[in-house]
């Protein structure tokens, strides 16, 4: 399974793809917001940190005008890939783009049938989004499930990208189901590493350890 990570912190996202765990990278507007950079800028230079898949997203509503978006978007770098919102104008650019070469991730999932139509649209990517659902008390992981059987029912090679991702139970679920990729803020995978009996086992070792007297070094 991929990581991407889920912001446009650029320190955030060198420090984790210097330990290899970055895939790739999504951004969206609050996203861009939250960095207080300008989206041109700030995603040149995640495209020169990152090799994998850097989505950046369209604010346009129309589809023409998304689609011109999507181009200036793209060309920013080879790993663009455009992201575009589950409406028809959206789903429109997606097939469009798609014809032209672009990779796709085609955003704010929040059905099955949604996930289905931008399969047939193109997209390289779909991002269902897990923790929204769970906010309106739906369970987000249904809908992971739900997709990975329809696409591999038809065969359907858009890549099931889990997002909104808010814990670490969302990430082992959606291993368990096979979403092709998470994308998670870095602190949800920086939390992947912790668990109280790695912690509490690390502290009975370093003091019997103490006691040994000896030093590795
Ligand atoms: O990848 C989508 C993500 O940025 C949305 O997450 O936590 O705002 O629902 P959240």
């Amino acid at each position: 399974m991929k990581f991407f990570v889920d912001t446009a912190d650029v320190d955030a996202i060198r420090e984790l793809n210097d330990l290899g765990m970055v895939d790739g990278v999504t951004t969206n507007p609050s996203l861009i917001l939250k960095s207080g950079r300008d989206i041109l800028e700030v995603t040149k230079e995640i495209c020169g940190i990152v090799d994998g898949p850097v989505s950046a997203e369209v604010v346009a509503l129309d589809a023409d005008a998304m689609i011109a978006e999507g181009r200036k978007l793209a060309e920013i770098a080879d790993n663009i890939a455009v992201k575009v919102p589950l409406t028809w104008a959206g789903l429109k650019t997606c097939k469009v783009l798609s014809d032209e070469g672009r990779m796709v991730n085609v955003t704010l999932c929040f059905s099955a049938n949604q996930a289905l139509l931008a399969a047939k649209a193109g997209a390289t990517f779909i991002s269902p989004f897990i923790g929204r659902l769970d906010d309106i008390n739906l369970d987000g992981m249904d809908l992971i499930q739900d997709i990975r059987t329809i696409y591999d029912n038809f065969g359907f090679e858009t890549q099931i990208l889990a997002a909104s991702i808010r814990t670490v139970n969302h990430v082992t679920q959606s291993a368990l189901i096979g979403a092709d990729v998470i994308t998670a803020p870095p602190s949800v995978i920086k939390s992947l590493a912790s668990h109280p009996l790695t912690d509490k086992g690390l502290d009975a070792f370093m003091k019997d350890w103490a006691k040994t007297g000896q030093s590795i070094l």
